[in-house]
C-alpha cells in the first residue's frame, strides 16, 4: 500500500472547514426569538375594590349590554364612578327601575337618554360586588401596544417576531452549499497533490465520441426514449384537460373578509345556524345580514386576542364596520338608519346547470357531515372549494357510502328487497340507484 504523505495536512483542512461550517450555521440558527420582551406589568389595582373580580363580574353580568369605552345597549361604563355617588350606583345596579320610579332626577335622565331601555335588575349583587365592578370600570384605558398600533390593516403583514424568517434560513442554506462547493474543490486539489506526491498519473480525459452521437447511433435507446416521451406528454395533456372546469381550492376575495375560523371554529357557531336551509332544501344558502346582526348589534369590534400577525384587530374591526354600512346600522345611536346596500358575496361552489345536487338529501337523509364535502371549514380563515365537484367525485362516494337506513321507515322495505337482490347486508348509495344518470342529470 502506498503511504499517504500529505495525509495530516488534508485532514486538518477538512476538519477546519467542517468546524467553520458548523459554527456558522449554529450561530445563524441560534437567534434569540424571545428577545422581544413582553411587558406584562399588571396595572395597579385601584382603591376600593378588586379589579380582577370586578372584571369577571362585569363580563358575566354587564358585558351583554355595556362596554367600557363605547356605547352598546347601555352607555359606556369607564369612569362612571366619577358621575355618581357609590350609594346611588348600589341602588341603580340592584334595581334601576325602582330608582327611576322613585323619581330620582339622575336616574330618569339616563333612562330618557337611552330610549327608555330597561336595564336588568341585579338584586343578587352585594355592595362589595358592585365595588369590584366599579373598580374595574375605573381602571385607566390600557395603552395599545406600539406594535399593534403600527401594524397595517392590510392582510399579509409579515410576522417578524415568531422564529426566524424563511429568508434567513434560505440564506444560511445557500451559504452552506457554497461552502460545500469550496470544500470539494479543496479536497479535489489535495487528492491531486497526494496522487502526484505518490507518483500516480491522474488521467486527463481522452477525446471520445460526443454522447449525443453515441445515443443517436443506438436505435433501441432512441425508440425507448421516444416512447417514454410520448407517454409522459400524454400524461400531462390528459391531466391538463381533466382539470379544465375544476375549481378545487378556489378562494375568491369576498367583499367582507368573513372568517369561518373565527365564527365556526373559535366561537363554535353551528354551521346550520347560518346555513339553515341545508337541512331542508336543495341549497344551503348564504345567511341574510339580519342573521349576522343577531350577534353583531353588540359585537362591534373583535377582542385584542383575535388579531393574528396576518390580520390585525384594526383590519377585523373595519370588516365589521362594512357589515354595519351594508345593513345601515348606526353604532352610536344603536338604531337602523334605513340606508342599506346588499353585500355581493362571490359564489364559490358552482355545479354546472345540468347537474342536480340536493343538500337536504345528503345532510338530513344520509346524515353526512358538512366537513366530508367542504373540508375543515371551521379552520378556514378564507372560505374555499375543498372538493373537486367532478362527476367522479360524486360517483366515488356513492359507491363507497352505505345508505343510512336505521330510523328511516321509508327505506325499510326497499332496503329489504334490494339487499336480497344484491345479496348484501348493507346497501351503498350506488346500489340504491345513485349511479343512474337521471338522478343527477336533468
Ligand atoms: C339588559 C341590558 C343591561 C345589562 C345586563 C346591564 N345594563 Fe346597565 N344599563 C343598561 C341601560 C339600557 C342603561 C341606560 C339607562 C336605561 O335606559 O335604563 C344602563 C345604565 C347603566 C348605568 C348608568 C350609566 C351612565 O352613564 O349613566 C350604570 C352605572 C350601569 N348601567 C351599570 C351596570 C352594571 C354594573 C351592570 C352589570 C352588573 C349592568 N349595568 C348591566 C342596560 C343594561
Ligand atoms: C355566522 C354565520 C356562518 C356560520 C356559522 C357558517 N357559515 Fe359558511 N358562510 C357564511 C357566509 C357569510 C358565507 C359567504 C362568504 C364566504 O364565502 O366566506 C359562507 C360561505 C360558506 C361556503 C361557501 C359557499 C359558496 O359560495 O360556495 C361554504 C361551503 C360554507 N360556508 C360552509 C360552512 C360550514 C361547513 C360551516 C360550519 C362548519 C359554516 N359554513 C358556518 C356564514 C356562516
Ligand atoms: C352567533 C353570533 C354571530 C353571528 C350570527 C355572526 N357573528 Fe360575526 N362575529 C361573532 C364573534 C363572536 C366574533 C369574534 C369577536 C372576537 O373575536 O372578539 C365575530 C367577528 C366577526 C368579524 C371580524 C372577524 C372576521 O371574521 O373577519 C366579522 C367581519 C364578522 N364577524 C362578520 C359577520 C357576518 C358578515 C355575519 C353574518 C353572515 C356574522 N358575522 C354573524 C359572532 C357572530
Ligand atoms: C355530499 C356533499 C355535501 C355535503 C354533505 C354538504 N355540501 Fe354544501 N355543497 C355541496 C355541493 C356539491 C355544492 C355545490 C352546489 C351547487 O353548485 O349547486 C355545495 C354548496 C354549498 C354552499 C353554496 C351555496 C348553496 O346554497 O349551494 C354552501 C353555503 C354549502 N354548500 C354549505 C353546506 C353546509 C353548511 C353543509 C352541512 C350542513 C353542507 N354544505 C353539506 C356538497 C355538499
Ligand atoms: C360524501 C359522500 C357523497 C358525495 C360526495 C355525494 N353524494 Fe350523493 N349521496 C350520498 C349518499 C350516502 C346518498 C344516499 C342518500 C339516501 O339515503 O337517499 C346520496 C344520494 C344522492 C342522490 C339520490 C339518489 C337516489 O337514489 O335517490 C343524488 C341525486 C345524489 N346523491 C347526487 C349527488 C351529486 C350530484 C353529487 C356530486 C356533486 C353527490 N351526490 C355527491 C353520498 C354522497
Ligand atoms: C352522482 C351524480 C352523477 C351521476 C349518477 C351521473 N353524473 Fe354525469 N356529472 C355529474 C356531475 C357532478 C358532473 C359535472 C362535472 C364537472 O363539472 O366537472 C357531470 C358531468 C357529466 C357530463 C359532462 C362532462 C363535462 O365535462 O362537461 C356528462 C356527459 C355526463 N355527466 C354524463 C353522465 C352519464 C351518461 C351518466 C350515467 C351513466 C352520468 N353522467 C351519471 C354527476 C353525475
Amino acid at each position: 500500500m502506498k503511504k499517504m504523505g500529505n495525509h495530516s495536512s488534508m485532514t486538518r483542512k477538512l476538519c477546519f472547514s467542517l468546524a467553520l461550517m458548523l459554527t456558522m450555521s449554529l450561530s445563524l440558527f441560534a437567534q434569540d426569538p424571545a428577545a422581544a420582551a413582553t411587558d406584562t406589568a399588571a396595572p395597579a389595582p385601584s382603591a376600593g375594590g378588586d379589579t380582577a373580580k370586578g372584571k369577571e363580574l362585569f363580563n358575566a353580568n354587564c358585558a351583554a349590554c355595556h362596554k367600557l369605552d363605547a356605547k352598546a345597549t347601555g352607555p359606556a361604563l369607564r369612569g362612571v364612578a366619577s358621575k355618581y355617588e357609590m350609594a346611588w350606583l348600589y341602588k341603580w345596579v340592584k334595581n334601576s327601575s325602582d330608582l327611576i320610579k322613585s323619581g330620582d332626577a339622575a336616574a330618569v335622565k339616563v333612562f330618557e337618554e337611552n330610549n327608555k331601555a330597561v336595564m336588568t335588575a341585579f338584586p343578587q349583587l352585594s355592595n362589595e360586588d358592585i365595588d369590584n365592578i366599579i373598580a374595574y370600570t375605573s381602571e385607566p384605558k390600557a395603552e395599545t401596544p406600539v406594535a399593534a398600533a403600527g401594524a397595517t390593516p392590510t392582510a399579509g403583514a409579515q410576522n417578524q417576531e415568531g422564529g426566524i424568517s424563511n429568508n434567513v434560513i434560505l440564506g444560511a442554506l445557500a451559504l452552506v452549499m457554497a461552502m460545500l462547493v469550496v470544500l470539494l474543490f479543496f479536497v479535489n486539489n489535495v487528492l491531486r497533490k497526494v496522487a502526484r506526491a505518490n507518483g500516480i498519473e491522474v488521467e486527463s480525459k481522452s477525446p471520445s465520441m460526443p454522447i449525443w452521437k453515441a445515443f443517436a447511433k443506438n436505435q433501441f435507446l432512441v425508440l425507448v426514449s421516444a416512447i417514454l416521451l410520448l407517454l409522459c406528454s400524454a400524461y400531462f395533456v390528459y391531466g391538463y384537460l381533466m382539470q379544465i372546469g375544476v375549481d378545487q381550492e378556489y378562494a375568491p376575495i369576498q367583499p367582507i373578509h368573513y372568517s369561518h375560523k373565527i365564527h365556526a371554529g373559535d366561537n363554535e357557531i353551528n354551521c346550520k345556524y347560518c346555513h339553515s336551509a341545508a337541512r331542508v332544501s336543495k341549497n344551503a344558502g348564504i345567511p341574510s345580514l339580519n342573521v349576522c346582526m343577531n350577534c353583531h348589534k353588540n359585537i362591534s369590534e373583535v377582542a385584542e386576542t383575535t388579531a393574528t400577525p396576518e390580520y390585525s384587530k384594526a383590519f377585523y374591526d373595519e370588516q365589521i364596520q362594512k357589515l354595519y354600512a351594508a345593513v345601515g346600522w348606526d353604532k352610536t345611536t344603536q338604531s337602523y338608519t334605513g340606508k342599506t346596500q346588499p353585500v355581493k358575496w362571490v359564489r364559490i361552489h358552482n355545479l354546472p346547470d345540468f347537474v342536480y345536487f340536493n343538500h337536504s338529501q345528503h345532510v338530513t337523509v344520509a346524515g353526512i357531515e358538512c366537513q366530508t364535502c367542504h373540508g375543515p371549514v371551521e379552520t378556514y380563515e378564507i372560505q374555499k372549494q375543498f372538493a373537486p365537484l367532478t362527476m367522479g367525485w360524486c360517483i366515488d362516494c356513492h359507491r363507497k357510502t352505505d345508505v343510512k337506513t336505521e330510523g328511516n321507515e321509508y327505506y325499510t322495505k326497499i332496503h329489504e328487497e334490494l339487499s336480497k337482490k344484491y345479496g348484501v347486508e348493507k346497501l351503498t348509495a350506488a346500489q340504491m340507484g345513485g349511479l343512474e344518470c337521471g338522478k343527477c342529470h336533468y
